[in-house]
């Protein structure tokens, strides 16, 4: 099929002023008064990009990388039933979208023969101690690859879900733990790059220049994905495709920039969280995956001048249709503080066609029907009613959910952010309050040399009066 026909696009009628009264609704003009502003921020990329900033954009060219990728997803091929990925933030929240998106919905669950000989798939996040003993409930060690992936190489999280498994690797394999083990992390620095080089352990590197968060597309999201038999390289397509999209500096060519500045007006209106709805099961990890790429990236107490700002847009998650019982009825009727952007797949892969014994109006409407249409209708209704209360609203059109369009998606919604962050006036690529909590958590957890960075933190917390019923 013609590449435009794969196009995700980026409907935003219902931004504008023509559906929607003002202030809800924007009129063309607010939004080509950012021309300027635009052109200067896009060739100031294009000269960051020259000294090797945004290295992100150039990721979906990297084919060397992909290559190197698939011939080890290849080499491994049939030997392990599970495969298990030990990381957090943006080291699993793009790798776990990918799964979602592009993998069978119950892939776990498949018999091993109609898996084809890819593994099951896990990924353990979070350092919650139910999760990971029950996972050895169901996983043997011995038939198990353990991907240990981060980019600094030593989070706390992830080194301890490192450790969890390492005494029970080499407490049943002996010397051959090694083989069951797999790092994605920098290059050169760290503890996890430490280890990889002392104790011969096969790695991937994360180029140090892109950003965690903005890493779905290096080995971190590439590594489990080849090895789940997912095309990487028409995801790298996809995501290239829209790159070369995202390099027209007019405002309404370029999706990304488009998006950025209808986030930042509606902003400035006082919209300050940003829905993300998907109507699909599939692309629901992909709206967390942006709540982190939005929020740590543009939530940031100064300004590039260093004056205290406290700025940034609040990105929620909700699915359709679950959510419309659920969580529609304030977004309808409650405050008019947000925007919403929907996901929607307009050729989903399964054909759901209903058939209705009954007479009854409940049921007989639905009689050669579909979930298919179902659901394009309930995504519509509410659109509909969310423009009727006048809340704007947006939606990415997908053609159809493959590696290609979940490529674009990433990739528009990565420079999106980054363009944001120019529009916000703040450095979209640090998370100092983020580190905040790391510095505490390793003195709690008696890691030499952080006790005193940590002091004022822990001074306060002790001085504390306690209320508990
Ligand atoms: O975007 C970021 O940089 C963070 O959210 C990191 O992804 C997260 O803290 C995990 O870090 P690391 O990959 O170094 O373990």
């Amino acid at each position: 099929m013609e590449k435009e026909a794969l196009r995700v696009r980026l409907d935003y009628s219902n931004m504008m002023a023509d559906n929607l009264p003002k202030p809800h609704g924007l009129s063309e003009y607010q939004i080509t008064s950012f021309q300027v502003r635009t052109t200067q921020i896009h060739h100031d990329f294009l000269r960051r990009r020259e000294r090797g900033e945004f290295a992100f954009m150039d990721l979906p060219l990297r084919k060397e990388v992909a290559e190197e990728i698939a011939q080890f997803a290849q080499s491994i091929r049939g030997r392990f039933e599970n495969y298990v990925h030990l990381g957090i933030g943006g080291s699993a929240l793009g790798p776990m979208a990918l799964i979602s998106a592009l993998k069978h919905p119950y892939h776990n669950l498949l018999p091993q023969e109609k898996r084809s000989g890819e593994p099951r798939m896990f990924f353990l996040d979070n350092i919650d101690p139910d999760t990971f003993t029950a996972l050895l409930d169901i996983i043997d060690v011995k038939k198990t690859l353990f991907a240990v992936v981060t980019k600094s190489g030593g989070t706390a999280e992830t080194v301890a879900s490192y450790l969890f498994f390492l005494q029970r690797l080499r407490a049943a394999l002996g010397e051959k733990y090694r083989d069951h083990l797999v790092f994605v992390t920098d290059p050169i620095r760290g503890f996890l790059r430490k280890l990889a080089r002392e104790e011969n352990i096969r790695s991937f590197a994360i180029d140090p220049a892109v950003g965690g968060r903005f890493s779905v597309l290096t080995p971190v999201g590439l590594l489990p994905a080849a090895i789940a038999g997912i095309d990487i390289d028409q995801l790298l397509n996809g995501a290239a495709y829209m790159t070369r999209i995202c390099q027209l500096e007019t405002i309404a060519e370029n999706p990304a920039y488009l998006f950025a500045i209808l986030n930042y007006l509606a902003y400035q209106e006082g919209k300050r969280t940003v829905v993300m709805m998907p109507y699909s099961d599939r692309l629901y990890r992909i709206a967390d995956w942006f709540r982190q790429l939005w929020a740590e990236s543009l939530g940031k107490k100064v300004n590039r001048a260093g004056q205290e700002v406290h700025i940034g847009p609040l990105p929620v998650k909700a699915l359709g249709a679950t959510d419309q019982h659920s969580q529609v009825q304030l977004y309808v009727e409650g405050p008019n503080d947000k925007v919403f952007v929907f996901l929607e797949v307009e050729q989903f892969d399964g054909r759901a066609e209903l058939q209705s014994p009954y007479s009854e109006a409940e049921a007989s409407y639905l009689h050669g029907k579909s979930l298919n249409e179902l659901i394009a209708a309930e995504k519509r209704a509410t659109e509909l009613a969310l423009t009727q209360n006048h809340r704007p609203n947006m939606t990415f059109r997908f053609p159809a959910v493959s590696p290609f369009t979940v490529g674009q998606i990433l990739q528009c919604l990565e420079i999106a952010t980054a363009f944001a962050g120019e529009l916000f006036d703040i450095n979209a690529f640090d998370q100092p309050g983020v580190e905040a909590g790391k510095i505490a958590t390793y003195a709690l957890m008696g890691r030499p040399g952080y006790e005193e960075k940590a002091r004022p933190m822990l001074e306060l917390w002790k001085n504390r009066k306690e209320y508990v019923v």
